[in-house]
């Protein structure tokens, strides 16, 4: 008889401790280059993403989960980006992702996503076809390509006056996107287009500056990653064309100035992520990011922590749709589509069109110039996009 309850005891409290210490995993998953040229980007991303994580721990501890947080480096490869997004799909216990920073990986990487229903939240993915496919996992919290190149190329046409403009592009789905919006949009203005061409070079820019040179254009348009930009217009500067550089979003990293040096000059960027100085809410998220990582929060970390909200948003609202219990992976990917936030996020009230683009999404633009006797990012313009909800 003592045996008995003695047993019947051990059996109790063992399972009043699992059940205790076993809470229901749910994992969220961010997908950046954590290495390479493009990192300082990607570890903005990853970061502000594990931020927002842990901030919501407790609240998903009450409601009888275990939150937590797998990052994913993609190398700004979409072959590593493939292949992480098969890793996630076959991890269950993942329910959405936060991520891209590349276009060209975020576009295959969502297909292999797509039939396992992992909803994606993109801070950064600019090109038109990500959304543009129809799936029903992809959103993004970003402006689109469609109306960043033209941006740009009113900016060159209108404020700089530029009148014959040489066009590159750095071979990746984003760069090539972005300069042919460019291009079609300072052609339709009479601007002359001196030549257009993709380089994927990364060291060595002395023929492409040559013929850049002979060509007599009196600004250029580059669209591609700071990693790329940046030792591009220090030789630029070093060759002795002081014309002025204009490009997207990717250009958006204090990387920039550091790879560029005095070449940086002169260097205009239109980009969908916000300066910290125009997110007066950011300040709290800034210390703790600064604490965290010992880094500045910069725009993408902003973008990649709202993108992170919307998609625990998702998940508690599918956790609550199913009762408390874990909800399909189906629910959450509804829930991400229909979200409708207008507290908590930096950058505003966030809700996604019938195919996953933000119905109003800001863009920026961004000059380098001297400031305080030193090179730097300056707010130049702001542009809001909106997208009719359909
Ligand atoms: N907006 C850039 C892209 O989509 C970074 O690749």
């Amino acid at each position: 008889m003592k045996k008995t309850s003695f047993l019947a005891l051990t059996l109790l409290t063992s399972l009043a401790l699992g059940s205790a210490s076993a809470q229901t995993v749910i994992k969220i998953a961010s997908m950046s280059p954590l290495t390479g040229s493009s990192s300082d980007l990607g570890l903005q991303i990853r970061n502000a993403t594990e931020l927002a994580i842990k901030e919501q721990k407790a609240a998903f501890a009450k409601a009888g989960f275990d939150l937590q947080f797998v990052a994913y480096d993609d190398q700004a490869d979409p072959t590593t980006g493939t292949a992480n997004a098969r890793r996630i799909a076959a991890d269950t216990s993942i329910l959405a992702m936060v991520g891209t920073l590349n276009s060209g990986v975020v576009i295959p990487s969502s297909e292999v996503l797509a039939p396992a229903h992992v909803a994606i939240v993109s801070p950064a993915n600019t090109n038109p076809k990500v959304t543009d496919r129809g799936l029903a996992n992809m959103n993004r919290i970003c402006a689109r390509d469609d109306s960043q190149g033209p941006a740009g190329a009113d900016f060159l046409t209108d404020t700089i006056k530029a009148k014959k403009v040489y066009v590159l592009n750095d071979k990746t789905p984003y760069g090539q996107g972005l300069a042919d919006a460019a291009e079609a949009r300072m052609k339709s203005k009479g601007v002359t287009i001196a030549f257009s061409e993709g380089s994927d070079e990364k060291s060595d820019f002395s023929s492409i500056i040559t013929k850049i040179k002979s060509s007599g254009a009196d600004a250029i348009y580059f669209g591609g990653l700071y990693g790329q930009v940046g030792p591009f217009s220090k030789q630029l500067r070093e060759a002795g064309l002081s014309i002025p550089v204009m490009g997207g979003d990717g250009y958006d990293s204090p990387d920039l100035l550091s790879l560029a040096g005095t070449g940086a000059k002169d260097i205009y960027f239109t980009t969908v992520a916000p300066p910290i100085a125009a997110v007066p809410g950011a300040r709290l998220i800034a210390s703790r990011y600064k604490a965290a990582y010992k880094k500045d929060l910069a725009g993408f970390g902003i973008m990649g922590y709202d993108s992170a909200k919307v998609v625990l948003a998702g998940v508690m609202d599918a956790i609550k749709q199913s009762g408390g219990k874990l909800p399909p992976r189906t629910a959450v990917e509804a829930a991400v589509r229909k979200t409708n936030i207008d507290k908590g996020t930096l950058t505003g009230a966030i809700a996604f069109n019938s195919a996953g683009d933000r119905t109003s999404a800001k863009m920026f633009i961004i000059q380098v110039k001297p400031v305080s006797g030193k090179l730097d990012f300056t707010t130049a313009g702001t542009v809001i996009v909106k997208v009719a909800k359909q």
